[in-house]
Formats: C-alpha cells, structure tokens, sequence
C-alpha cells in the first residue's frame, strides 16, 4: 500500500480537526436537490416532468364519466429540481409567519395527509381560521383552490394564508425583509434562479418556489389505480363492491368526485350541516355573488381521504362512515330552517337510500384511495435556523409527547 508523505499526513490531520471543528458549531450548509421528486424525469433544460400510466389513456373516451381509464386533466410542472426543493425548505420553515411559530406544515403536515386532523385550522396565537385544511395532494391538477374556488393559482391562494391575521400573520413587507436578510436564502434563491438578477428576492421567486414544491405532490399509485391499470387482485371483493356502489347511478359518487382525481372540480350544492350555534357559511355564493352557489363548495378530492378526518369544510362528519350516511339521509335534511327556500341543492343530492352493507363498502373503497409513496421527507434544518416544521398540528404535538420519554432522563439513569 501507498503510505502518505509527511506533508499529506499533516494535511489529513488538519482536514479531520477542521472538520469535526465545523460539525460541532455548525450543520452541513443546506445544499439544494439537483435531481427530480420520484415520479418525475429531468429533461435537458433542467425541468421535471411527471409521468403517469395515466397518460396512456385517451381522455375524449369515458369523458365525464371517469372510467378506469380516464386521462388526468391538465397538469402543472416542469419546474427544476432546484425550485422544487426550495420550495420545500420555504414549505417548512417558520420564517413564513409573522411570529415566525408556523409553517405551512403546520397545517398541512405530511403525517396527517397534509391536512391537521382539525375541524378548522389554528393559526398563530391559537386563533381560529374560518374553515378546515384540505389535503395539498395533487394540487398540480386543479384549477382553482380554496374550499370555495376563490383563488385561480397555488401563487393568488398562497397570499390568504401567509397575510390573514387568523393564519399566518406575516405581511408583504416583513416576509421580503426576513427572507432577504437570510445569507441562505440569498445562497438557494440565486441557484433556484440562475437566469434572474440575484438580488432581490422577490415575492413571485417566493410564491413559485412554494407552487413547485406543492405541484411535486402527487398520490396517483394507489390500490385503486393497481387496479385501474389492470391488476385485478389489486381490490378485494368488498373493495370492488364499494367500487360499484361509488360509480352506480343510485349513490352517483362519482359524478362529482370523478375518477381519476375522483373530483370533477366543480362547485356544488351538498347542505353540509354547521356545528350547532355556527353561522350558514354561504361558501361560493359569497366570492361569485351568484345565489346558485350558495352553500356551495368546491368538490375535493378523495385521494388520500382515509388519512385526513374529519371531513368536510368544517369537519362535520368525524369519520368515512358518517361522511358517507350523510348523502343517504334525505335532501337537504341538514340545512337550517331559514335555508331551505334559498339553497338550491344539486340535482345529484338525493335520497338514494343506502344500505348499511352499502356504506360499510363504500367506506371500504375509498380506503384503497391511500397511496403516501412520493412524501416528502421533512428537512432536518431550515434555512432561519428555526424548528423546521414550526408548531405541529394538535394531533401530532399529543402522540409526540407520548412517543418520545424524555431522552436525557433515559440516558442519566443508564449511567
Ligand atoms: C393556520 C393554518 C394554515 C396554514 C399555516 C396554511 N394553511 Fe393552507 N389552508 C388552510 C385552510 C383552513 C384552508 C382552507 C381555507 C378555505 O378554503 O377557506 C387552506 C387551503 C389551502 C390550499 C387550497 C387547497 C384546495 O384544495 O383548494 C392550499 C393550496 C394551501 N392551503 C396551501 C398552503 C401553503 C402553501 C401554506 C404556507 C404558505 C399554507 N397553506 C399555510 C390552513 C392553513
Ligand atoms: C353533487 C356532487 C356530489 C356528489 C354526488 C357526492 N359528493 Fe361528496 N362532496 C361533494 C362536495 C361539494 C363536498 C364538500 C362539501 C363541504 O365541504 O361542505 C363533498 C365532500 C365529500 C367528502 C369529504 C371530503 C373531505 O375532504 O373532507 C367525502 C368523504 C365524500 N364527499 C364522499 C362522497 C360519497 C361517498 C358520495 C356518494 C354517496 C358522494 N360524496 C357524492 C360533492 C358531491
């Protein structure tokens, strides 16, 4: 074998000193992705495409009626490896909020289908927003946001968020300031984009970020789509029972959330009860001013929808099952008695009397709906150098406690 020359030696030496030195002070400086999330190819200009099995399929066929072999609608990516990640540092890092507590994350956290588990969100200072949080699940297919459609891209929605004094708090101006003022941020920003002035950074740089990182969410191999791409033993028979359910004439499930986004991405009439002494919330009505629309929402998505109770806008219903009856207890059962005559409920509400055996397997498929295999992981450090992730939703701040026995105590009574 080689031995080293004195000087190497020397210089070894002094390598392992200063390195040890630096992981004691300080982590490896943030380095930003340069290959694409799972799913997606990089192409030659450095931007990722997704691909989907879907894309084999001809959308003009089964169109409306969302077949097993439907299309995806149109989609949004071909951001670069870089934006992406940037995104996802900005996703998790409490710099966002105006006290700098929260993150997106902590309403919408990857270990609660990045929902909160809440009926309405907590925001800073523990006030209350108005709604629940949807999943970020595919958002890279939809077309407006917000339970009530009100926004048209991830960019106009993220602006709700980030300023309401309910939410996050933060300001136009503190969250240019904070992030400029961040030699980090200043560092990924100019490698995110190369082709822009470096300096600085500006809210579009900041908002489209973000929009990549939540276009990179993509749940699309799940049970059900196993069996859409023809692997029949992928569902077992009482899957495949709910399966028909969803899709027949009687329940019509599918109409609305039509297969494969199992949304149609419309906004319909349903009478989703309030929590007794609530206020009607009048939903669309109120950003279109068109009384057709009172009391409507957008129909979400039921990708992933085992993972994000309670459900509904306000979390009315605590479970699959109850979501589920409530379509099956007659037309505009729930609504208050001031309501009746002014809501107009979609003709696809109806009293289609389902069985318990129905529901029980209606619950049953859209258990196999569950596919987690692109999370994200969490970055173990953010560039403000706060917890990265920020408060954790109620629901993991509890099993967290209980998972984890404090660690120092273990060690001192090892000793
Ligand atoms: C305090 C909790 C909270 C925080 C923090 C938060 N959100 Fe939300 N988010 C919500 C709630 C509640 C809604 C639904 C509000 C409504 O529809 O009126 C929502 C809706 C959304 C939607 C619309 C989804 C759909 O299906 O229409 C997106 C996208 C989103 N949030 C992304 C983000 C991003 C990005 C951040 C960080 C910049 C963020 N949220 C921070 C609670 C939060
Ligand atoms: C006319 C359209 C329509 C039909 C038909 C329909 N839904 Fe919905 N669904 C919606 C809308 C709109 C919402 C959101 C309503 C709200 O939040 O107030 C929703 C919400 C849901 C939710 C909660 C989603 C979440 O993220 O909280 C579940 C579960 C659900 N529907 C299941 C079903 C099942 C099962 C059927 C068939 C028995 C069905 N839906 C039929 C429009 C429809």
């Amino acid at each position: 074998m080689n031995q080293p020359s004195r000087g190497s030696w020397w210089l070894l030496a002094l390598n392992l000193l200063l390195g040890s030195a630096q992981a004691e002070t300080a982590p490896a400086p943030i380095e930003l992705a340069s290959t694409c999330p799972p799913g997606f190819e990089l192409s030659g200009d450095n931007s990722c495409a997704l691909h989907s099995l879907y894309d084999q399929y001809n959308s003009m066929y089964n169109q409306g009626v969302g077949g097993l072999k439907t299309a995806l609608p149109a989609r949004r990516d071909g951001f670069s490896p870089q934006q992406i990640d940037l995104g996802r540092q900005l996703f998790f890092d409490p710099l966002l909020s105006g006290d700098q507590t929260l993150s997106c994350a902590s309403c919408h956290h990857p270990k609660l289908g990045f929902a909160d588990g809440q009926a309405k969100s907590t925001g800073i200072q523990g006030r209350s927003a108005s709604r629940g949080a949807p999943s970020l699940w595919n958002m890279a297919f939809l077309t407006s946001f917000f339970w009530d459609a009100r926004a048209k891209s991830l960019e106009e929605q993220m602006t709700g968020p980030l300023y309401s004094p309910n939410e996050m708090g933060n300001t136009p101006a503190q969250l240019l300031g904070s992030i400029n003022a961040n030699s980090t941020y200043q560092r990924l920003f100019t490698a995110a984009y190369p082709g822009e002035p470096a300096q600085p950074i500006s809210l579009a740089q900041i908002y489209g970020a973000i929009a990549a990182f939540e276009t990179s969410l993509i749940s699309l191999n799940s049970r059900y789509d196993h069996y859409a791409h023809g692997y029949a033993e992928a569902l077992n028979a009482n899957e495949l029972e709910g399966m028909n359910v969803f899709r027949s004439f009687v329940a019509r499930c599918a109409e609305c959330h039509t297969p494969p986004l199992f949304t149609n991405q419309q906004i319909a009439v349903i009478g989703v009860p309030e929590a007794p002494g609530q206020p009607f919330d009048t939903g669309a009505e109120s950003q279109s001013h068109n009384p057709s629309w009172r009391g409507g929402f957008k129909v979400p998505s039921l990708r992933n929808i085992a993972l994000t109770a309670p459900y509904m806008h306000n979390g009315a219903f605590a479970n699959l099952r109850d979501a589920s009856e409530f379509y099956t207890k007659g037309r505009g059962h729930a609504l208050p008695e001031e309501e009746k005559a002014r809501v107009i409920l979609h003709w696809h509400i109806w009293e289609p009397k389902l069985a318990d055996l129905e529901l029980e397997r209606l619950v049953d498929f859209m258990q196999s709906l569950t596919d987690e295999s692109f999370t994200p992981a969490i970055p173990s450090q953010v560039p403000s150098g706060l917890t990265p992730g920020g408060r954790l939703p109620a629901a993991l701040q509890s099993s967290t406690a209980k998972a984890d026995p404090t660690p120092a105590r273990l060690v001192s009574q090892g000793e």
